[in-house]
């Protein structure tokens, strides 16, 4: 495309404000201005702008007929033992025949943190303060030689991280993964428009845009030859998890092995909700497809509803850990058609521009919206889901806000739960308070366990007290 084509374009679109103080741009600037309008879809958010935005009034998501959703339960909450052996076979002999690979999104912004860096990096660990990066590294390398097959690894950062995370990962020396198994790739960005839908801008050289939402990791995965690279390897299961969550277990067998039972092209987990209000989407169900409402969606009535026996009637909440077929992720990635793409959402928020003389203004009101997909939109477009639970102590624990609930002291303290128990059951003696909080801080990388049955086979060489760091 030519400088006066995209310019044209945009003309056409109803759109020319980006180009308001172009003329006035030193060249360097003007090519920026550009390469960026060149990179949006112009139709998909003319489709948005006519879809969304316009018939965005206030309205809120439509709940109606939605029920809770099925799911398979743990065993000690009446699941079938045997169900669940037979699961774990099934991804044990899927992993031995490599064709899993683990997916980290690692996108977004993690501004309720406060942290400045990638959200990977954060130092989450009791004694040695590993990062989130090297917690999932270890676990992986740790499945990796159980299995005696590779296991390669997808990040998704985004442009406000790619280099930083790349780096990352480089200076550390890829925590001992071969470097050719980690594949970083960035996600798409969408512009953020007014509440008319013109398109804004951050400076006068500068569209404001910002990632497309986990969501964007389907159309990601196929645009950057992700997915291609996995056929070509003889992988067709995909392990996705969040950055945030250090307890995840990022290879799972039996969760694989429900997949690959059921015939599924989803499977997601699921853990049940501390307390009524816990801000975690839920699985629901309505003209028989399952599908996830985000808790902001979710109306105070649906929240606090109970059952007959008083517990919480959308408890199944969503930790944000799915097992994607690679076909569902190509179908849904590389689709033309927006009925068989993920949905966008908008979010109205404070988006800081320029005014007519090119000033900077930091809005504090809600000034425009931004578009992101999510990732669970993909349920209801997937053959034969399936819903699993897991046990919040074992695999939840994410760092999202500075202090209080789910915080780096939380996770601290679940991770030292975890290993307590672990401890304890292989007959070890640790003092522990009535949460099961040890009495003092250790740790156990998952190269020398990572499960409490790993734990158990090597309790010898184990002796654990204040500081103690069981490494490989
Ligand atoms: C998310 C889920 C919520 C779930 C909870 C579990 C959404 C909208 N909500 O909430 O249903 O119960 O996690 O912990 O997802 N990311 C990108 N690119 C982006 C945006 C996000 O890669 O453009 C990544 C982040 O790096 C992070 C993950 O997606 O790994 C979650 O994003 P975040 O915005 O923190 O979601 P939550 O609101 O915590």
């Amino acid at each position: 495309m030519t400088p006066d084509s995209i310019r044209q374009a945009y003309r056409n679109a109803g759109q020319d404000q980006v180009f308001h103080f172009f003329d006035q741009l030193a060249p360097a600037a003007q090519e920026t201005l550009l390469r960026q309008a060149a990179a949006i879809d112009l139709t998909e958010i003319d489709h948005l702008v006519n879809t969304l935005v316009r018939a965005s009034g206030g309205s809120s998501v439509d709940v109606a007929g939605v029920e809770p959703a099925p799911y398979i339960p743990l065993p000690r909450a009446g699941g079938d033992a045997a169900q669940w052996a037979a699961a774990k076979a099934a991804g044990e002999e899927a992993l031995r025949a490599g064709r899993v690979a683990a997916f980290t999104v690692a996108g977004g912004q993690g501004t309720r943190l406060g942290f400045d860096g990638p959200k990977g990096t954060f130092p989450v660990t009791p004694v040695t303060k590993k990062t989130l990066f090297q917690v999932f590294a270890e676990k992986i390398l740790a499945a990796s030689r159980r299995y005696g097959k590779p296991i390669p690894w997808f990040i998704m950062t985004s442009d406000i991280n790619h280099e930083a995370t790349v780096a990352f990962f480089e200076a550390h020396n890829f925590f001992g993964i071969e470097p050719g198994l980690i594949q970083f790739f960035s996600q798409g960005l969408m512009p953020a428009v007014t509440f008319d839908g013109k398109i804004l801008l951050a400076a006068p050289d500068q569209i404001a845009l910002s990632p497309d939402g986990h969501g964007g990791s389907l159309r990601a995965l196929v645009r950057n030859g992700c997915t291609a690279k996995m056929a070509s390897m003889g992988i067709d299961i995909v392990s996705y998890f969040q950055v945030d969550n250090p307890l995840v277990h990022c290879i799972d067998p039996a969760f694989i092995g429900f997949h690959l039972l059921a015939g599924s092209e989803l499977t997601s987990k699921t853990c049940m909700k501390a307390y009524a209000g816990e801000k975690v989407g839920v699985f629901v169900q309505r003209g028989g497809k399952a599908e996830v409402l985000e808790y902001s969606d979710l109306p105070a009535d649906l929240t606090n509803a109970t059952d007959s026996d008083g517990k919480i009637r959308f408890r199944a909440g969503s930790i944000a850990i799915h097992i994607f077929s690679r076909e569902l992720v190509e179908r849904m990635g590389a689709a033309e058609d927006p009925a068989l793409r993920l949905p966008f959402h908008l979010a109205k928020k404070k988006i800081p521009t320029v005014d007519a003389n090119g000033q900077p203004v930091e809005p504090t009101e809600p000034n425009g919206i931004k578009f992101e997909m999510f990732v669970f939109d993909a349920l209801p477009f997937a053959k034969d889901p399936v819903i699993v639970e897991t046990a919040r102590e074992d695999e939840f624990s994410p760092v999202k806000n500075a202090e209080g609930n789910d915080s780096p002291k939380t996770c601290r303290e679940d991770q030292l739960r975890q290993w307590a128990r672990w401890a304890l059951a292989a007959g070890q003696s640790i003092p522990v308070d009535a949460t099961g909080l040890p009495a003092f801080s250790f740790e156990i990388s998952p190269l020398f366990a990572d499960s409490p049955e790993a734990f158990a086979a090597r309790a010898a060489e184990a002796d654990l007290r204040e500081g103690s760091v069981l490494q490989g």
